[in-house]
């Protein structure tokens, strides 16, 4: 022809076995596809004819390894060789595509290991490398990709990160590593991704956030932890995320939530914490999301929550759209909405505690316009079982009795010395006799294996309730914040955090008490 033929050559679904040659033409041609053929090999010989070619597409062929010298000097810009039999590259094999090449795909391959320096590709935009068999990657292993936007490693079963795994990757914003077995986030394979944008590592066996993880990452806008083996965050793991706008945490196990946790998480707009354990921190009111001011989005499915506490939602002034589905909430304190301008809410729930302090909901869901999305049946009292809020008037909801269980007695304050006992202790009463348990936190942890004692007597119609944790021989490990929690049926009570302070030496001689002067005033005030 003539005029030079630009226009992609495509012979996909055929049984080729090499490259075809297409004579003068070839040397026209900017775009081949090759796509389900049975070619085994790339050679330099059988490339060198197409001198315009910009973009190669062999998926699903028979190659098995990419050599030096299997491409001529050429200005090829997108190479895809996914779903090949890939399992070695050879270091220098991409060489003379070096200067040229924009998107690599390497998908559906047997990559298992990725030697170092076989990614000198200064203008990659774009690699996938997702469902290869790649279980660590070593350090620096992409030193030379100045240019790579966007990473993909998913499926690959990788279990180990090494130290700058990804340190060179100065232009990355996208990496994804979803479908791995990584352990823990942590800021040596984070070491470096300055330009980070988006950090997928959902569906792994991640179990912690190290300290100062985040250190490099601040750019970050999306981080995806959901489906992984998370059960505490500390205080730090969000540290220096001042820029998050959606974080997923779904499908963890968390239970513990360090103490303004949120609090580095200004700019969040959507949070998902569906399926964990988190109905302590809402029930008891802790200021979870306090600073969370742009607080968009939040979902709270399936987290076990019985009831939503006057403070359970302080801090979230620009809340829209809020999830409770999968709890079986029975109460909710009109207060903890109020503030709030929702504009979604979904709720499904048929164990209401349908007294005078759920009267106002019926009426509230039809203002909000939330009739389709939220379903509220009742399980208390007995006449109003298994009825629709909507369907019951004002004056049905009443308060004859109380079965939530109610606090009287608070733990106090203490100061100790070292070596003494101390007991802390708290009283509830109810007007259910369903049984009651008790639970003894400190600082915000479960003691599971401290010594309690429990009593229960029945007094003018009520159970009172009353629970004694008993502390030996106090430590200054000892020290810290202790509340207690019970519960029954109908929800739980968390008491006030009593400090208990353990301050310097009991000495024991001859039975006798000496105390160290300086504690002398100490002494005093506790024994
Ligand atoms: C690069 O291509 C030239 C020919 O264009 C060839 O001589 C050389 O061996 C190739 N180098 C590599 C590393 O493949
Ligand atoms: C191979 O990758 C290119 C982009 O680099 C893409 O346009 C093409 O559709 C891919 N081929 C197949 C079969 O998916
Ligand atoms: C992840 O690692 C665990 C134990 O180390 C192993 O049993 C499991 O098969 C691995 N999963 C994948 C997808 O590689
Ligand atoms: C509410 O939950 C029940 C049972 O848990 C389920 O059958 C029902 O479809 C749910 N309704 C909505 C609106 O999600
Ligand atoms: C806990 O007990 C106190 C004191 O009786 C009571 O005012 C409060 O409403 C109870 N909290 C819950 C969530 O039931
Ligand atoms: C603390 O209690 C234990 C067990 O009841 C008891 O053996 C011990 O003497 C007590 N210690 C003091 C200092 O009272
Ligand atoms: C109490 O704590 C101190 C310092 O933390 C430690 O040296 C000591 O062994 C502890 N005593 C007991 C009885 O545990």
């Amino acid at each position: 022809p003539d005029k030079p033929v630009s226009r992609p050559e495509t012979l996909n679904h055929n049984e080729l076995t090499v490259l075809p040659y297409f004579g003068d033409v070839s040397s026209n041609i900017t775009s081949l596809s090759l796509v389900h053929n049975r070619i085994s090999e790339l050679s330099m010989l059988q490339l060198q004819p197409y001198v315009a070619l910009e973009s190669l597409d062999l998926t699903s062929n028979l190659i098995t390894e990419l050599k030096v010298g299997s491409f001529p000097s050429m200005q090829l810009k997108h190479l895809n060789l996914s779903n090949n039999k890939i399992s070695v590259l050879e270091p220098g094999c991409f060489e003379n595509i070096s200067s040229s090449l924009l998107v690599l795909r390497l998908n559906r391959n047997r990559l298992a290991l990725l030697p170092s320096k076989v990614f000198k590709l200064p203008q990659l935009q774009f690699l996938e490398m997702k469902r290869n068999r790649i279980k660590v990657v070593e350090s620096l292993t992409f030193k030379g990709m100045d240019s790579l936007k966007s990473l993909k490693m998913q499926r690959n079963g990788i279990t180990k990160l090494m130290d700058g795994a990804f340190f060179g990757l100065n232009s990355i914003e996208e990496l994804e590593l979803e479908h791995n077995n990584l352990t823990e986030v942590n800021k040596g394979w984070l070491y470096g991704l300055r330009m980070l944008r988006v950090l997928r590592v959902s569906h792994n066996a991640v179990g912690i956030i190290r300290p100062d993880s985040w250190e490099f990452c601040q750019k970050l806008e999306e981080l995806d932890l959901s489906h992984n083996h998370l059960t505490r965050l500390e205080e730090t793991a969000f540290i220096g995320l001042s820029l998050l706008e959606s974080l997923n945490l779904g499908e963890n196990s968390i239970s513990h939530l360090g103490e303004g946790l949120f609090s580095s998480l200004a700019s969040l707009r959507t949070l998902d914490f569906r399926n964990n354990e988190i109905s302590w921190a809402i029930e008891d009111s802790i200021g979870l999301f306090d600073g969370m001011k742009k607080l968009n989005t939040l979902i709270l499915q399936q987290n076990k929550i019985k009831s939503i506490t006057k403070k359970a939602f302080d801090g979230l002034e620009e809340l829209e759209h809020l999830d409770l589905s999968k709890n079986d909430i029975m109460s909710i304190d009109p207060e903890a909405m109020s503030h709030m301008k929702l504009k979604a809410f979904v709720l499904n729930t048929s164990s209401l505690l349908c007294d005078c302090h759920m009267s106002w909901l019926g009426s509230w869901m039809k203002e909000n316009r939330f009739l389709q999305s939220v379903s509220a049946v009742c399980a208390h009292p007995p006449p109003l079982l298994g009825h629709n809020v909507l369907s019951i008037s004002p004056e049905q909801f009443v308060c004859n009795d109380f079965p939530k269980p109610r606090l009287t007695t608070h733990p106090e304050t203490a100061v100790a010395l070292r070596g003494i006992n101390v007991t802390l202790s708290c009283v509830a009463s109810s007007s259910s006799d369903t049984p009651m348990t008790t639970a003894w936190r400190k600082d915000g942890e479960v003691l599971y294996d401290a010594e309690v004692q429990n009593y229960a007597r029945y007094q003018d119609g009520e159970l009172i309730y009353t629970t004694v944790l008993h502390l030996l021989n106090v430590n200054f490990t000892d020290e810290g914040r202790y509340q207690c929690v019970i519960s029954n049926h109908f929800g739980s009570n968390y008491s006030n955090r009593a400090r208990l302070t353990v301050n310097g030496d009991l000495m024991f001689f001859r039975g006798k008490a000496f105390v160290d002067k300086k504690y002398e005033q100490i002494n005093v005030l506790t024994l």
